[in-house]
């Protein structure tokens, strides 16, 4: 027995209308997230251009071969009585129209493609921000060689200005991508490549998702990163103030459990200059001289003179708070298996003076 519902109704009718319901619900799964489309810089304003060139074309062929096909299948499907339909094998005027037609697709697809890619290295005047990026092992380090600024998991650039980023790695490959701004680009061991990029004006203000974009490990997917576009006043003031170095704590209190309130910050720096933390991480005043210290650039672990002005910590997967803080130093290989930063042991007043202390860090 038929189904009611589909009574009288063909059921090809039924099977495309389910396809387009269900296209619809799923492209609201994309709201939030970025998209190439979306773009807010020349760069990838040009690339979303070529997509959607390519797009056109692309449909434009498939409507004639489709269309092609399914003529054919309609109009000489076998029927009785019917007689064999004329046989166009060895058709020299055919073959050679169908050998030229997707040349000249293919071309059009080529002369668009080579245009777009030196369109991309043309982003005009305004000044120009060097930032060397390095990719570790699942998070982003931005130097800024100009400012003397090494920094994590945030990446801050005026708007209108044209960025050049350097890209480094001394592990595995990665790719660096901020969807909305710039193309991807392998960021490879030995080979230092080269991306510009820049963000609009209007885009002043808002803040971008970046991503690695070349599988590189277990954590690959958390290797994450904060785009803020600022205008030029901002990011002057950000510059400036992630140019001051930390100041030395020293401490005469104990240190012991329970630890008062009021020794947390400093306990935390004690910890932090005493314990296994200075072996992987610098801050600027306490354990690193400056930032042109080339010990900076070996870290194993971020850079942390600023971190309490920082958003995300931990490869961009964890919002920057006390709280997170803790669960991290607790164990940071419950968070992110595979990390290099290893279990410390750490006991919970080591932890709140830690968390303490690096929360301090503006
Ligand atoms: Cu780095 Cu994927």
């Amino acid at each position: 027995m038929r189904m009611p519902l589909f009574r009288g109704t063909k059921r090809w009718v039924v099977i495309v209308a389910a396809m387009l319901l269900s296209s619809l619900l799923l492209s609201a799964c994309a709201e939030n997230s970025p998209s190439v489309l979306n773009t807010f810089g020349p760069v990838a304003a040009r690339e979303a251009s070529l997509f959607w060139f390519t797009l056109i074309v692309a449909t434009i062929v498939f409507v004639i071969v489709e269309g092609v096909l399914l003529y054919s299948i309609f109009r000489y499907r076998e029927r009785p009585n019917s007689p064999n339909p004329e046989q166009i094998h060895g058709n020299t005027t055919l073959e050679i129209a169908w050998t030229v037609a997707p040349s000249i697709f293919l071309f059009l697809v080529l002369g668009a493609t080579i245009y777009t890619m030196f369109g991309l290295s043309d982003l005009g005047g305004g000044n120009k921000v060097e930032v060397r990026v390095v990719a570790h092992q699942w998070w982003w380090e931005f130097d800024y060689p100009n400012y003397n600024i090494v920094t994590a998991d945030s990446l801050h650039i005026p708007a209108g200005a044209v960025i050049q980023a350097d890209l480094a790695s001394n592990n595995v490959i990665h790719s660096f991508w901020i969807p909305a701004l710039s193309g991807k680009l392998d960021v490879i061991p030995g080979h230092n490549n080269q991306l510009l990029f820049k963000a609009d004006m209007n885009a002043t203000g808002q803040k971008f998702l970046g991503e690695c974009a070349e599988f590189c490990g277990a954590q690959h997917a958390h290797m994450r990163f904060d785009v803020y576009v600022d205008d030029q006043n901002t990011f002057n003031r950000w510059v400036s103030v992630q140019q001051q170095a930390a100041t030395p704590l020293s401490t005469s209190a104990a240190c012991k459990p329970p630890i008062p309130q009021s020794d947390l910050v400093a306990c935390g720096a004690k910890f932090f200059a005493q314990g296994a933390c200075v072996g992987c991480h610098g801050i600027v005043g306490v354990n690193l001289n400056g930032y042109n210290d080339p010990k900076a650039l070996g870290l194993v672990g971020p850079n942390l003179t600023h971190f309490g002005s920082r958003d995300l910590i931990a490869g961009g997967i964890l919002e920057n708070n006390p709280q997170n803080l803790a669960l991290w130093l607790h164990n940071p290989q419950d968070v992110k298996p595979g990390n290099d930063m290893p279990d410390l042991g750490l006991s919970q007043d080591q932890i709140n003076a830690l968390v303490a202390y690096l929360e301090s860090l503006k």
